[in-house]
């Protein structure tokens, strides 16, 4: 049971996420390799959000299309673009502007042509059926609260034989009352 509704908790989402701060690079240096950081813009690296590195055991190929649900700035989606190369394609969705925003300034900084990114919840997803080789997240089912209906989504627009690279948060015990009540603790 959720002490918020629907409306209320991607409100919350929304809010907290237009007003994040860049955080510095420690949760980016955590996650990924040097390597792959030095690729990219800045801005993309102080503002990784996430928990995980689902690009690494996406198997990405050349000329595939992967979806990044919850792009936030972008992090995930620049080093997809860069795996699939300028023959595939690399969406990054998002339900907050302002990280939308984010993402396509550092799209720009990086010079790539090969990435979209598009407002749109998880639990709607804007694509059409059978439409991407692969879908990466990072930190952001957690955040849902239809998660069966996000999953849903995913099973919609994958091809057949498509690949889902989730990192995630689970909980392995009852939150007491006061976490669930707490609109910070909802928005991570
Ligand atoms: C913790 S941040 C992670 C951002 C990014 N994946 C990363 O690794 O840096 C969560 C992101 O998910 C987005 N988000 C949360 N719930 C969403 C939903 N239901 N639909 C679309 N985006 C959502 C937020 O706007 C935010 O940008």
């Amino acid at each position: 049971m959720s002490y918020f509704s629907e409306t209320e908790a991607r409100s919350i989402i929304r809010d907290t996420y237009g007003q994040v701060h860049s955080d510095g690079v420690a949760v980016a240096e955590a996650l990924y390799s040097t390597e792959e950081l030095d690729r990219l813009p800045r801005g993309a690296v102080t503002f990784a959000l996430g928990v995980g590195h689902p690009v690494r055991h996406a198997a990405l190929k050349p000329g595939e299309t992967v979806l990044d649900l919850g792009c936030g700035a972008g992090i995930d989606t620049l080093l997809a673009a860069l795996a699939v190369g300028p023959g595939g394609r690399a969406i990054g969705l998002d339900m907050t502007p302002a990280m939308l925003e984010r993402a396509r300034e550092h799209v720009g900084l990086i010079g790539l042509g090969n990435v979209e990114l598009r407002e749109g919840l998880l639990e709607e997803l804007p694509l059409p059926d059978a439409s991407v080789d692969a879908i990466i997240s990072n930190g952001v089912l957690n955040l849902s609260t239809r998660k069966s209906r996000a999953l849903a989504e995913m099973v919609r627009v994958l091809r057949p034989g498509g690949r889902v690279s989730l990192a995630d948060l689970v909980i392995t015990e009852a939150l007491p009352e006061e976490v669930l009540k707490s609109p910070a603790a909802l928005a991570g």
